[in-house]
Parts: structure tokens; sequence; C-alpha cells
């Protein structure tokens, strides 16, 4: 053999190996490709030849996808601590299906609107009214309530005294909007009318059915300064005694065992946060106040627990104080696997820190409302301009990641 022909042969058999071992290396990858399919198959298919590390951990507390809600409730699993309730509105109660969803997990139930001053006052007969007082839609509240008590879903009345969704010509001379405001006289005459008339209704055609009112809502400023909202008419006319009189008129007129609330939103902020502390802590102090109404209307993105907390063991300092979480959601505009999963981290977070601080006598905690039903119906979508998937249920009313991280965390060590 001829040196030419020897070296066009090794350069052959080199050849002939470089491409076998590309090919084996080909066939290798495939089959560890396929070991990953098979090792990502459920944990509990018991497969022996299985890839612990690589498999997804059963026991993993994160992983909500294979747990149904359907024999959870969490008005049950948390009745050893607080109620748990939901805003929603008629035309949801009257449905059916809802209706059972809501008795489902729900013990406490607040008119997402219907019980506002929009929809109570009544323009034509007020205006008829013999005594010029304000007159109320009974009918309104009858038709919501009822079907409330027949639930057997106990009720958080909101609310009575509110600068928003109260017609302005609640607030002017004649009722008439082009005549300007009342004097203060009148327009206390008119508070009183008004919160008499709603609160005697309720108690006396649904005894027993409203366990707490938001007597006045969102008086206080986002101020750095603190203080009251000037931009409410009830301010304008009357001063900042308009708070403390709505609550001896309602403690006048509510039951003996009915809470009366200061509720408001942004209760975490210190400025604002220490100016309802400081107003709530005096109506205690007169007898006028039973509690205080955190709204808590988060933002996935800046919501900070250790704040909440720091403000509940600011309104605990109030002696017999209970504080409720009234109208609960946690912005989240995204609804991907991930945007979820770290919206179920945060709400699991939060009931733990509600859990701990309500176990260690630190705060009073009587209710924790969620402020809708699902992310179909949540008013942050119009409210943030963006689609918004805040709260327990998703659009098809399946329980989402965070329904089960709030179950969780009632037994989280
Ligand atoms: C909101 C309702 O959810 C909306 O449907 C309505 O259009 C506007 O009011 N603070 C409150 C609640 O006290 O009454 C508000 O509810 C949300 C902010």
């Amino acid at each position: 053999m001829s040196l030419k022909m020897k070296k066009a042969m090794t350069l052959c058999i080199a050849g002939i190996l470089m491409i076998s071992f590309v090919f084996a290396g080909c066939s290798k990858k495939k089959t560890e490709d396929t070991n990953a399919v098979e090792t990502a198959a459920p944990a509990d298919t018991g497969s022996e030849e299985a890839d612990v590390t690589d498999a997804p951990d059963s026991t993993d507390e994160s992983d909500y996808s294979n747990r149904s809600a359907e024999d959870l409730s969490l008005k049950d699993i948390y009745a050893d601590r607080f109620m748990i309730g939901v805003a929603a509105n008629s035309w949801q109660l009257q449905d059916k299906e809802t209706m059972a969803a809501i008795t489902k997990d729900f013990s406490s139930f607040t008119c997402e609107n219907e019980m506002k001053p929009d929809y109570l006052l009544d323009y034509d007969a007020t205006i008829a009214a013999e005594d010029g007082m304000p007159q109320i839609k009974v009918d309104t509240l009858n038709r919501i309530m009822t079907m409330a008590e027949d639930a057997g879903l106990k009720m958080r009345g909101h609310t009575l005294v509110w600068h928003s969704q109260t017609p302005k010509w609640l607030f002017c001379k004649d009722y008439d909007e082009d005549k300007g405001y009342v004097n203060k006289k009148t327009m206390l005459k008119r508070m009183e009318s008004y919160i008499e008339k709603v609160i005697t209704y309720c108690q006396e055609n649904h005894p027993g059915v409203i366990y707490a009112w938001d007597v006045v809502n969102e008086a206080f400023s986002d101020d750095e300064e603190g203080g009251y909202r000037l931009d409410s008419p009830w301010y304008e006319i009357i001063g900042e005694e308009y708070v403390e009189k709505a609550f001896e008129f309602a403690r006048k007129y509510a039951d003996e065992d009915v809470k009366l609330f200061l509720n408001d939103y942004n209760a975490t902020i210190p400025a604002k946060r220490d100016s309802i502390y400081a107003a709530a802590a005096t109506l205690a102090e007169k007898g006028l106040l039973d509690g205080v109404g955190m709204q808590s209307h988060h933002d996935m993105k800046y919501i900070s627990i250790g704040d909440i907390k720091g403000a509940l063991f600011k309104y605990a300092q109030i002696p017999g104080i209970e504080i409720q979480l009234t109208e609960l959601d946690l912005h989240n505009p995204d609804d991907s696997e991930g945007g979820l999963a770290t919206q179920a981290e945060i709400y699991g977070d939060l009931f733990k820190m509600l859990v701990d601080m309500k176990d260690e006598g630190n705060a009073n905690i009587t209710s924790v409302t969620f402020w809708g039903l699902s992310d179909a119906t949540t008013w942050l979508t119009a409210n943030k301009n963006e689609t918004s998937y805040p709260l327990l249920f998703d659009e098809n009313m399946k329980a989402k990641p965070c329904y089960f991280a709030i179950c969780d965390a009632a037994t989280k060590e």
C-alpha cells in the first residue's frame, strides 16, 4: 500500500468514526430528552425509574394544580379566628350557582353598591316629604337583605356617610343642586334622619342580620400631613365634627350588639393611619365606635405585609377595638402561571400574618371581606384601566392558587 493510499484510508476511518460518534451523541441526547419527559410525569405514578431530582415534588406547598376546592370552605377553615366575607350585587345573589358558591366559602356579605346613599335615597319621595327629610327606597334594601338573610349570611352595612356615591342634591337647599349647600344645622338633621331610617328599617325587618356598619367611609386624607379629607360635602358643611355626629346618631339607633366602624383605604400609610387612629381612639373612648375597617385594596407591586402588621398593632392599642379587613383585593395584571403563583404567595403570607396576630392576641381581627367574588366582576379592571386578576376565583369561578394558599395559611406553622 502506498503512503498516499495509507493516508487516504486513515482519513476515511477517522471520518467514519467521527460520523458514528456524532450519531451516537445524538441518540444519547434523545434518550436523555425522553427521560426528561418521563420524569416530568406526576410523581405519584410510582415509577421507580423516575429521576427524583427532576420530578415535581408532590408535597411542594405552592403546587396547587392538582387540588380541588370542592370540599374546602374558607369560612369553616377560619371559623375560630374571624368571619370570611365577600362583596357582591343583587344580580349575583339572584343566580343560584353564584349564591351556592358564596355560601360555601363565605359567612359575611357586603353589598358592593346597593346600600350606598346613591342607591337608597329616593329623590321623589324626599321632595314630597312633609317633614322635608330625606326618604329611602326600602324595597331596594329589603330585596337584597331578604336574599342574604334567607341564605344565612350575616351582613356588613356599607355605608352610611360618604363623600362618594351620595347624590349632590342631598346637601343642597330644597334638594336643588342649583341652590347651593344647606347650613350645618339642616345638614345634621338630614344626616340623623337618613341614618335613623336606614338602620331602623334593617333592624326591624331583618333583625340580627347586620352585625357591623361602616358608619363613616373615607373621612381621611392621603396627604403627607394626614388629617381629614377636605373635599367632602359633609366636611364642607359640618366640619370635622361630622364624623362624631354620624357615630352619635348610629349609636342612638343601632341595636346594642351591632358594631360601628370607621372605614378607610390606605389605612397603612403612616400619616393617614395616625389620623384614623386618633379619631377612632377618641370615638371609642366616648363609647361611640367599636372598630376600624381597613379597606385593604392592595397592589401586588407595592403591598407591604410589614406595613399592614404595623397598622394592626397601632389600631389594636385602642382598648376593646375590633379590626376588620373590609374590602380586600390584590391588584394583579398578570394571570400567567408565575403571576398567579406570586399572588398566592402574597395572599398566603398576608393570611398567615393575620392568623398570628389574632392567635397571639395582638389584634382582635373579627372579619376579612374580599371585595368581589371572581376576577370576572372585580371593580379594579375599570378602576385601574387594565384587566385585573385580584380575587380568589377566576372568570370561570375556578379556585385560583391564592385560594389554596389562604386555606393553607390557617394551619401553617
Ligand atoms: C366600588 C364598587 O366596587 C364599584 O362597583 C363602584 O362602581 C364604585 O365603588 N371603596 C369603597 C367601596 O368603600 O364602596 C368602593 O366600591 C371601592 C372603594
